[in-house]
Formats: C-alpha cells, sequence, structure tokens
C-alpha cells in the first residue's frame, strides 16, 4: 500500500513539473517586447516600398541614413503620420525635401506607431 501512494505521489509530482517547464516555454515565445515583434521588413514593403529604396532614390529619397539628414527622429514621426502638416507648418527642411522631390505629396500614414516607424528605418539602414 505505501508503495502505492509513494508511486503516485512520484507521478504528481513528476507531471506537475513537467506541466510548469511547459508553461515556461509557451511564456517564453511570446515576446516580452513588442519593438522585436515588429517586422520593418514588411511594414516598409507594404507601405513604402512604392515609392522609397533603402539606398536608391525613387519618387522619394532613399531611405538609408535619413536620420543623419533630418532635424530630429520626431520630425520623422511627424513627417511620416502628416507629410503635408508639417510642409505647412513652414519647417524649412520640410518644404526643401518637397520642393527637391518634385513637389510629390508623400501618402500620410497617421496609424503607423512610432515603434513601427523605428522598424522601418532600422531595416532601411541594413
Ligand atoms: C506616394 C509616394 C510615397 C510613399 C508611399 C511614401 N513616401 Fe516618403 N516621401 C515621398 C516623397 C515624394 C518624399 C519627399 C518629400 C515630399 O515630397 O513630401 C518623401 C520623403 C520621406 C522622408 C524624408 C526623406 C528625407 O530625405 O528627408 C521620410 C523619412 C519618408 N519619406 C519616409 C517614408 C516612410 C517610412 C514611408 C512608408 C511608411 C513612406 N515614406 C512612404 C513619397 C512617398
Amino acid at each position: 500500500m505505501r508503495k502505492i501512494i509513494f508511486t503516485a505521489i512520484l507521478c504528481i509530482t513528476f507531471f506537475a513539473c513537467a506541466n510548469e517547464s511547459k508553461n515556461e516555454k509557451n511564456q517564453q515565445s511570446t515576446p516580452a517586447n513588442s519593438t522585436l515583434a515588429i517586422d520593418g521588413k514588411n511594414l516598409f514593403q507594404a507601405n513604402c516600398a512604392s515609392c522609397h529604396h533603402p539606398t536608391k532614390p525613387m519618387t522619394g529619397p532613399a531611405l538609408k541614413g535619413v536620420l543623419a539628414r533630418v532635424p530630429n527622429k520626431q520630425w520623422i514621426y511627424d513627417f511620416v503620420h502628416n507629410s503635408t502638416k508639417v510642409i505647412a507648418s513652414g519647417d524649412e527642411y520640410a518644404l526643401n525635401v518637397f520642393k527637391n522631390n518634385g513637389g510629390v505629396v508623400m501618402t500620410n500614414f497617421p496609424n503607423l506607431s512610432n515603434e513601427e516607424i523605428d522598424a522601418i528605418l532600422n531595416y532601411c539602414e541594413e
């Protein structure tokens, strides 16, 4: 009788432990940092590639190294969310880049988060 109880306890302990390690694995497969999960390449291709190439000028300028030329990172977020608004505000850099690209109006992307824009820029730097 004792042997049976002992075996039963052993079995329960074993399954409890096995289950726990399974749970841990499940948690690890969901990335804690959502930035890592954003696919910059995919976003770039879906939203920007019709007008931009990372290294070649197209309808819009090549995006590689863009951070070094623009006034600051916030400027990029604002411009991607609503370029017309930035140009209309009289921002000198925006007016110039608009003029130098034949006055083509860039599409507005109000729904892209700053993190998604970061992921797109990171992809363009690769
Ligand atoms: C319809 C074409 C078009 C699409 C689509 C487009 N852009 Fe643009 N983009 C332009 C043009 C043209 C310019 C130059 C400024 C202007 O004319 O307004 C520009 C300028 C920029 C600039 C400033 C470049 C510099 O040299 O200072 C950034 C940054 C930028 N785009 C990012 C993006 C991102 C990110 C996406 C995708 C989410 C995107 N653009 C989608 C046409 C486009």
